[in-house]
């Protein structure tokens, strides 16, 4: 697959990426508001749609503006009211890389970075709950022989599916016959207490106290009741889990309420229903509209769908040609410094496996060193002078150079092939 750039300044020869010689197939593309960012991911994806040789070429644009046209685009919009989304809790069954621990991992992660942190007790609780929730729909987390669907687990749970049994669970435990018969117990044994220290404190200092009678009369009422409680519980145990959920959950009620919140919080952006969105299979482009979500939604939702693409990837094996291509337009809005971070961990990992990675940014300070220096093509369409010297400094370009930029006239390309030593930064006229 080739895209042109333009011409070179000096000799008037064409400047061309091409599949088959970069690096990498990674792209950056940086330049200021207006520069034209967007009209060049519009120009890669259709020079790359012209030029492709094979069928399986697959378009993943996360579109943040909504102003990514291509024509032809399987195009969906998301938002809080659409009926469709993405299955948060859909499982990967391959046994290294998927698996109930790393879903449940990442889901956490996900809640994390895009709203305050899960603290410890809830994280725990909350991985305790979704454990529970694939057990009982037969997907068991130390048996990878269940985590893919078969006729006896014809479906994964959702979200829906995780706020419901949390629900319910409060309900149970917290109203459940055996926490009753726990209370109850409780009960006698307080009014045990009291009863024993009247009498220590009525023998030192003598004399007479009316109310141990009627303390007493209270505790054989409080024994009468746990005793009833009792048999409603034992009768009632139908799980076996009862008891331990009963006091696992001492004290976590509000710990459990502060859990389903989040859930509901989550499920009420609208990006996470069970129903797929209507994107065409036999459509090579697919484009995320997610103009109507919060930057911090954006993020969560192209997250969780990087994820997904990440391990399919690698489940697909290594390939020799590209398969996909992530088009992450406004970049900024999902990038991260931590070395594991999902997106950082594309650009370095799925060259190999048939996976282009193209960013389109203002400046350069949002991408880690590794992430930056892992991207085999870098195109500057004109950057502020204010960022100049940091982007100069970053790419290595001399200010001369640099000030070959004409906004949408003249534009620098630097691109790595294969077997040379050095990355080259072309001068380059624009064909239009
Ligand atoms: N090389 C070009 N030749 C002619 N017109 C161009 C060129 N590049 C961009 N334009 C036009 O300039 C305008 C702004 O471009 P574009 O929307 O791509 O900028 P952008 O860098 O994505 O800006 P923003 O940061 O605001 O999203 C558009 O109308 C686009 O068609
Ligand atoms: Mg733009």
């Amino acid at each position: 697959m080739q895209i042109k750039w333009g011409e070179n300044a000096v000799n008037g020869a064409p400047v061309t990426w091409d599949s088959s010689r970069v690096v990498n197939p990674h792209i950056g593309l940086f330049g200021d508001t207006g520069m034209g960012k967007t009209h060049n991911i519009q120009k890669i994806i259709n020079e790359l749609l012209e030029t492709s040789t094979h069928n399986r070429l697959r378009f993943h644009i996360f579109d943040a503006h909504g102003d990514i046209e291509i024509e032809g685009a399987s195009t969906v919009h998301f938002h809080e009211s659409a009926d469709f989304g993405f299955n948060l809790l859909e499982l990967n069954s391959d046994p290294e890389f998927g698996g109930i621990r790393k879903r449940i991992q990442s889901l956490i992660t996900a809640i994390n970075k895009t709203s305050t942190r899960l603290g410890h007790r809830q994280e725990r609780l909350l991985t305790r709950l979704l454990t529970g929730l694939y057990r009982d729909a037969g997907f068991i987390i130390t048996d990878p022989s269940t985590w893919g669907l078969s006729p006896e687990r014809p479906a994964y749970p959702t979200l829906l599916d995780a706020i419901d049994y949390s629900r319910q669970y409060l309900h149970s435990v917290y109203t459940g016959s055996t926490s009753a018969a726990v209370t109850a117990l409780q009960d006698v044994n307080k009014l045990v207490k009291l009863i024993r220290a009247r009498e220590v404190s009525l023998q030192r200092m003598g004399g007479d106290d009316p109310s141990i009678e009627k303390l007493q009369r209270d505790l054989d009422a409080a024994k009468q009741k746990a005793i009833l409680s009792y048999t409603e519980a034992v009768n009632g145990v139908s799980s076996g889990e009862e008891l331990d959920m009963a006091i696992e959950s001492e004290g976590q009620e509000e710990t459990l309420r502060a859990v389903i919140d989040r859930l509901e919080n989550l499920y009420g952006i609208g990006i996470y229903r069970s129903t797929p969105p209507p994107l065409d299979p036999r459509n090579p482009v697919w484009r995320y509209v997610i103009k109507a979500l919060e930057s911090e939604e954006k993020k969560l939702f192209t997250m969780t769908r990087l994820e997904t693409l990440f391990t399919r990837a690698i489940q697909r094996g290594v390939q020799s040609e590209i398969r996909d291509v992530v088009i992450l337009d406004e970049a900024h809005l999902y990038l991260e410094k931590e070395d594991d971070y999902i997106v950082n961990r594309m650009v370095r990992e799925l060259r190999k496996f048939g996976v282009m990675m193209v960013f389109a940014t203002h400046g350069l300070n949002d991408y880690t060193q590794s992430t930056l220096a892992g991207l085999g093509t870098k195109i500057v369409l004109g950057v502020d002078h204010t960022y100049r010297r940091v982007a100069a400094t970053k790419l290595m370009i001399d200010e001369p150079t640099m000030n070959f930029i004409v906004p949408h006239q003249r534009i620098l390309a630097q691109m790595k092939n294969r077997g040379e030593t050095n990355t080259v930064t072309h001068r380059v006229l624009l064909n239009s």
